[in-house]
């Protein structure tokens, strides 16, 4: 097996080409589609350590713990671009919530497990967790 023998989603990449400005861009991209990540992959994780063990399983475990902490940065970064293009276009954070019903309109993600501590650590507020997860979370 080579790269590319198996297909992959390209969300993040029609995400980006939909997207036309850096606002709108970061929010979609590394704050909603990135950020989604963040909630799942401890659900994925906890559904393998159910499993019985095995030299696969372990690999893959031990390559989601690397994916989860790089999506950490990667939204994070997106998060510091995000707060300066709304220092640019003179808007408040609040406008995260008005791009992402923009961009999906069938309904707002709202995740059963977020994942607090990482979503903190990339840059979401407490005010903003509180929203997705509709009560008072921190
Ligand atoms: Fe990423």
């Amino acid at each position: 097996m080579q790269y590319g023998d198996v297909e992959v989603h390209n969300a993040l990449f029609e995400a980006s080409q939909r997207t036309q400005t850096l606002l709108e861009r970061m929010a979609v991209v590394p704050r909603y589609l990135e950020a989604n990540g963040l909630d799942a992959t401890p659900m994925i994780l906890q559904k393998i350590q159910r499993l019985s063990k095995n030299a696969m399983l372990e690999k893959i475990s031990n390559t989601l713990h690397v994916i989860l902490e790089e999506e950490v940065v990667h939204v994070k970064k997106g998060d510091v671009w995000f707060s300066y293009a709304c220092e640019l276009e003179g808007v408040t954070n609040d406008i995260y919530f008005k791009i992402i019903d923009k961009y999906y309109p069938q309904g707002f993600l709202r995740p059963k497990n977020l994942n607090l501590k990482a979503r903190k650590e990339a840059g979401f507020s407490c005010k903003e967790l509180n929203f997705m997860a509709k009560k008072e979370l921190c």
